[in-house]
């Protein structure tokens, strides 16, 4: 297999991205990065006062095992922040070297496809329709004991898709090259299968 591989995953809120790349990672031993906690390990230091651009430029590692990343506040102020241009651009270096390790990558986000890893090997959007999605994450988030109404987070949602859909710099959208995976009627176990046989049909 070649040194470096790549496997680039975008697409909306709570369609499956970070489940497919978790088992995508572990079924083919390749490094995994949820590319949407260091945008929300910025966007809670920026509700907590500090210049989102500093923070981005000066974020560690250890920014990222915050245990108060998955609120929908956090979610919320991580797409504000990461409309930010300079935001974007102190997160960039990171996020390629992660791509290029030996032995592979995958990544999940927004821009992998289209900013971060333009070669990717393989380039998947995942997808579904904002209800599904929404219902998905509402499931979460009321299972981690928080409360809050569906119509609260599918609104949450929408608006988060049209901000990143919407920005000027790497908005949301899916690389010609990247094969959509629709995920609206498709359980996880059968959403996963899809993404293994892809990928699998990558490597040699
Ligand atoms: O888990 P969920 O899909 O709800 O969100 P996330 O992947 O954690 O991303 C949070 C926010 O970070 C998104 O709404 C985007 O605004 C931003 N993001 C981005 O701009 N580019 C990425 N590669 C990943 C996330
Ligand atoms: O990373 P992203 O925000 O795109 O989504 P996720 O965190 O992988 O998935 C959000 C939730 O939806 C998780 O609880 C998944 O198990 C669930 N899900 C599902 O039930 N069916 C799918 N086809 C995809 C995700």
């Amino acid at each position: 297999r070649q040194t470096t591989f790549t496997v680039a995953i975008d697409g909306p809120a709570a369609a499956g991205k970070g489940t497919i790349s978790k088992r995508i990672a572990e079924r083919f031993d390749l490094a995994h990065l949820d590319t949407g906690l260091l945008y929300r390990a910025v966007g809670a230091l920026s509700l907590a006062g500090q210049d989102p651009i500093e923070a981005a430029r000066t974020l560690v590692p250890s920014a990222l095992d915050r245990e108060d990343l998955r609120t929908p506040q956090v979610a919320k102020e991580a797409s504000q922040v990461a409309a930010m241009p300079e935001v974007r651009g102190h997160l960039l270096a990171f996020q390629r070297d992660f791509a290029r390790q030996e032995g592979g990558a995958v990544l999940d986000g927004r821009d992998i496809g289209t900013v971060i890893c333009p070669d990717a090997n393989v380039k998947l959007f995942v997808t579904a329709n904002a209800e599904v999605r929404a219902k998905r994450r509402h499931a979460e988030l009321t299972g981690k004991g928080l409360k809050i109404d569906y119509e609260r987070v599918l609104s949450d949602v929408i608006a988060r898709d049209q901000l990143d859909e919407g920005r000027q710099d790497a908005p949301m959208f899916k690389a010609e090259d990247a094969i959509l995976i629709d995920t609206s009627e498709m359980d996880i176990e059968t959403a996963v299968a899809k993404a293994v046989e892809i990928v699998a049909a990558h490597l040699d």
